[in-house]
Parts: structure tokens; sequence; C-alpha cells
């Protein structure tokens, strides 16, 4: 496994792989390195001939205030896990060489940005800007066949693939499902944060997500919600929102018809901030776990 550690050196490796013509897939990640990041990679491996990760704590995508400067960070032992996942290129440049003085270009996804963890009392639209730039940035440097992302972050998945389709972008962007802890919980490199005691009542998401599944078949849309929600609530968790979109649009999900609906939510933790979903098929009793 070879660390590329600067844009230009990236640009030479691809030029090189173009020559002996094999395909190239990309799991782009911030690090501290878990099943789910893994499950990517065993994909990205399986598909393709070479596997490029890029390693990068973005910082345009977080907000004053937010955990950049805490974000979990391991690099020896992501590069450890990488390895025994089959990656061959790690792609870790450092922030002013992705952000050198003078760059002055923002890659802004509309609409889908400003709702739920783009929403003014959630992460704000910059968050997703920060993603759609540094995405393109990443997609432009590996130029990669395949592009893989999780379905935990059901939202940047979404505001990906619009992004990938409007401007046209030739790299296939595939989405592979949330992987989670055996109690349910999604995992997450933030759960590093979690004391004992929060981690255990985080388990509460997961739960909640399921208990809304559950009472929709039976009663509808609303009543759902309001489940979900008073789940979280008796486990002393406030929700930053809890809501039931449709996967592609985002628009607020009617509950009726047969189109699926997403339920994303967002909970802080004792102070750390978690988000998860699920995929409801309205036509079908049976349960996606996506
Ligand atoms: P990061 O949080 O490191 O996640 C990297 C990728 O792993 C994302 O596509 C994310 O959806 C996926 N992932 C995280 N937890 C997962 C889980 N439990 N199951 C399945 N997939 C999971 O997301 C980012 O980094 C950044 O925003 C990035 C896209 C790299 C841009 O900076």
């Amino acid at each position: 496994m070879e660390v590329i550690r600067t844009p230009a050196a990236m640009h030479s490796l691809r030029d090189e792989l173009r020559g002996q013509t094999v395909t190239v897939g990309l799991v782009p990640t911030m690090g501290y390195l878990h099943e789910g990041h893994n499950s990517l990679l065993k994909a990205a491996r399986a598909e393709n001939d070479a596997v490029v990760m890029s390693l990068f704590v973005n910082p345009t995508q977080f907000k004053a205030g937010e955990d950049l400067s805490t974000y979990p960070r391991d690099e020896e032992r992501d590069l450890a896990i990488a390895e025994s996942s089959g990656v061959d290129f790690i792609y870790a440049p450092l922030p002013d060489d992705v952000y050198p003085s003078g760059f002055a270009t923002k890659v802004e996804v509309e609409g889908l940005t400003e709702v739920l963890c783009g929403s003014e009392t959630s992460r704000g639209p910059g968050h997703f800007a920060g993603v759609t730039t540094v995405v393109t940035k990443l997609l432009n440097a590996v130029d990669p066949d395949v592009a893989y992302f999780g379905q935990k972050d059901a939202q940047q998945a979404t505001v990906i693939r619009r992004m990938a389709e409007d401007l046209e972008f030739r790299t296939r962007i595939v989405i592979l499902p949330t992987v989670r802890e055996r109690d349910g919980l999604a995992m997450s490199s933030r759960n590093a944060y979690l004391s004992p005691e929060a981690r255990e009542r985080a388990t509460a998401i997961w739960a909640s997500l399921l208990e809304t599944e559950s009472v929709f078949s039976e009663s509808g849309l609303d009543a759902a919600l309001e489940a979900g929600r008073r789940h979280l609530q008796s486990a002393g968790i406030t929700p930053e929102y809890f809501e039931a979109r449709y996967p592609g649009t985002l628009d607020p999900a009617e509950g009726t018809g047969t189109d699926p609906i997403l339920v994303a939510v967002a909970a802080k933790v004792d102070g750390t901030r978690l988000i998860d979903n699920i995929l409801i098929e309205p036509s079908s009793t049976s349960r996606r776990n996506p």
C-alpha cells in the first residue's frame, strides 16, 4: 500500500493507472475507520482493479464551534486497517494543499442542502457546500470509475448523487447499507466520544426508528413519527430533528402512497451529535435496514 500526500502525486499516479487501463474505486473518508468504512473498502476491493481510500478531515464541512479540532484521528491505525482491507493507495493530502491560499470556489447543491442537517438550526447549508466541494476535488484528483458512500449519511448520499448527475460526473456513485453495532447503534467515528452511560442510551436512536417503522404499518405516518419521538424522549434524548422525507428529493413525506419514506434523525447524546435513518417501504411490511 502506498500513501500519496499531494494532489500532484495523485495526478501522476492516476496517469500511471490509466496507462494500465485498470478500473479505480475510491472510498472517501475522514478516517478513524470502523466497520462502516470497512464495508465500503471491501466492496471497492471486490469490484475494482485498484482501490484508493482518501483520508482527509475536511475543515470546510465543520462550522465554527463544531468538533474539527477534536475530531478523532489515528493515521497509523487507519493505514493498518486500510491495508488489511486490501486498499492499494491512500490519498491523504494536507489542508493547505487542498485549499491553498487564494482558493475561492464552492460547489453547492441547492434545496436538498437546506433541510435536515442543512437547516439553520442544525449544521447549516454550509456543511454540505463543504462536503460537495471536497468530494468534487477528490473525484477530480482521483478520477475513479466508482466512488462508494454510506447510507448512514443518507442526506449526504442524496446530495452527492444529485451533484454527480447535475454536473455530469462520470464516476458511478454507489451507496451501501448502514453497518451497525450488535445493539443497533449505527457505527460512527463519533461514537468514540460516548461515555459508557451515553453509549448505552444512544441505542434508543435506532430503537426509535424501528418503533416508527412498526407503528407506521398499523397507524400511519403521523402516529409513527410521534411514537418514534416519544421513544427517544423516554431515553432522555431530544432530537434536533426527527422527520419523514422522500429519499430522492428530501421533500416532506405525506405518508400516503407507496413510495419509500426516509425517516431521519439527528440528536445529541451527552453533547455528541449522532445521526441515523431508516427507509420504510409502505408497500411491504418487511423491514429494510438501510
Ligand atoms: P466519514 O464520516 O469518515 O464517512 C466516510 C464514508 O463512510 C461516508 O460515505 C459515510 O456515509 C460512510 N459511513 C460512515 N458510517 C457508516 C456506517 N455505519 N455504515 C456504512 N457506511 C458508513 O462522510 C464523510 O466522512 C465525509 O463527509 C466525506 C464524504 C469523506 C467528505 O469529507
